[in-house]
């Protein structure tokens, strides 16, 4: 069959609310012309972002009716420990409330004063967390990562040579870790390959440094590598990910993506006393070992999702809706990066908007004409996101200027794809009237979710 249907039947909906483009504009002026200050009824197509946005499935809404709150050792924390455990083999499973806790109880207790922690690259609050203990989030992603408009199966890779490098350069004692992040979302998407995850861990054990996974798409990644690496087409999705786990002395994981729930992480680990340390943490910050900030209602409807995001129809559909919006927005001429992410699809901004400097945040001028013209809210990745400070205090360019229009999991139909696609081409035909935006305030840390622009 040519057309790929989506794998569900839609038993519940939720109204979108359409309001006028005045509204628009209003509202985006009452939001600082900042899209995450906006409230969210008033955007028509919510693409802001993957990330605890999805749409649960039965199955999960019959296991959520099963959650043991008991405070300790409940019914409900054993099927997530069983359901991590079988995904992952990994020993010690701490439950948190969302992926930057996981991130936060690494950092705290791993992660000192002057050290290096590398990556492909760094997520936001991933980076958030290294640099608030005053250590450095290194990015070596792969050279063809960086090449927006290069078409390559596994751009997001670790640079290996870069990675010798830097083990080479600096004192081991100052990387208490290294992490690879699957798939790479600020690299747009892009998976990582078994063979780069396991040569990234043989030059790690040669100077003992563990590595840490980025789990958070761990089952789009191993739909990537069943697609595109040799050697995997004849595995389950779920194989594919054990082996990938199997690298791994520990991991991150936000549930609110490949756990196909709207809450809920993890942080696991092989090392006993990295595990004592971890759990001490756990209980201060988030909860008790067996909960970890989590409802058992929550912990199910994780159990469940874990497994429902390694079945293959359902991968199949969901990289067929990223695929089908991504070649629409190739055959209009639009910048991308190349090929299709697994969760999301990238504009090249600083290529959309050649004549809007970095400085002026192209990415900015982008989501904002989307939300104006059609309550499409999207989000810039790029100067705003990972704008850095030189020595001297000035702001550095982000490597690249992205727009990043997540895909919610078994959200939006092909409709709604379509009715997307009008808009991007009116903003696309429009782009000569789209202006570069200034920071009028700025919070310390994770600046891009509070603060506020004015037009240049
Ligand atoms: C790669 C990556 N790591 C970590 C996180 C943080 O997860 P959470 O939002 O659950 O804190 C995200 C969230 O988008 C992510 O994409």
């Amino acid at each position: 069959m040519k057309t790929i249907i989506e794998p569900f039947r839609i038993k519940t909906t939720e109204p979108i609310k359409i309001i006028t483009r005045d509204e628009r504009i209003a509202a985006l002026e009452k939001a600082h012309q900042n899209v995450f200050l906006i409230d969210a009824e008033n955007c028509s197509i919510d693409l802001l972002t993957d990330s605890g946005t999805g749409a649960m499935s039965t199955r999960q809404w019959a296991a959520m009716m099963m959650g043991d709150e008991s405070y300790a050792g409940s019914r409900s924390w054993k099927k997530f420990e069983r359901a991590v455990k079988e995904i992952t083999g990994i020993q010690h499973i701490l439950p948190t409330h969302q992926g930057r806790a996981a991130e936060a109880i690494l950092a705290t207790t791993l992660v000192e004063k002057g050290d290096i922690i590398p990556n492909n690259s760094h997520f936001d609050t991933t980076r958030a967390n290294i640099e608030f203990q005053g250590a450095i989030a290194v990015n070596l992603l792969c050279p063809e990562g960086r090449e927006t408009g290069k078409e390559a199966p596994f751009k997001g890779n670790m640079d290996i040579e870069k990675l010798k490098a830097c083990l080479q350069e600096n004192n081991q004692e100052k990387i208490p870790f290294c992490m690879i992040t699957v798939t790479n979302n600020t690299g747009g998407g892009q998976p990582v390959s078994m063979e780069n995850i396991r040569q990234v861990k043989r030059v790690l054990e040669e100077y003992d440094i563990p590595l840490v996974i980025d789990a958070c798409r761990f089952a789009e990644n191993a739909f990537f590598i069943h697609e595109r690496e040799e050697g995997y087409k004849n595995k389950t999705l779920l194989e594919i990910a054990q082996e990938m786990f199997s690298y791994a002395d520990a991991a991150t994981m936000s549930c609110k993506k490949d756990g196909l729930a709207n809450i809920g992480g993890f942080l696991i680990c092989n090392d006993d006393k990295w595990a004592e340390n971890f759990r001490n943490l756990l209980i201060l910050r988030e909860g008790f070992p067996t909960y970890g900030g989590l409802a058992g209602r929550d912990l199910e409807a994780i159990a469940v999702g874990l497994m429902e995001a390694l079945e293959y129809d359902y991968q199949v559909y969901r990289h067929a809706t990223v695929t089908y919006l991504f070649d629409k927005m190739i055959k209009l001429g639009i910048p991308m990066v190349r090929p299709a992410g697994g969760h999301a699809v990238f504009i090249d901004a600083g290529k959309f908007l050649p004549d809007i400097p970095w400085s002026q945040y192209p990415g900015i001028g982008i989501v904002n004409a989307l939300y104006i013209e059609g309550g499409v809210r999207g989000v810039e990745l790029g100067s705003v996101m990972f704008g850095q400070k030189d020595n001297g205090g000035n702001e550095i360019a982000s490597p690249l200027e992205l727009v990043r229009l997540a895909f919610p999991r078994r959200v939006y139909t092909q409709s709604h794809f379509d009715y997307l696609i009008e808009i991007i081409e009116m903003v696309w035909n429009n782009k000569d009237k789209i202006s570069g935006y200034q920071i009028t305030y700025q919070p310390e840390f994770l600046r891009h979710f509070s603060c506020h622009f004015k037009k240049v």
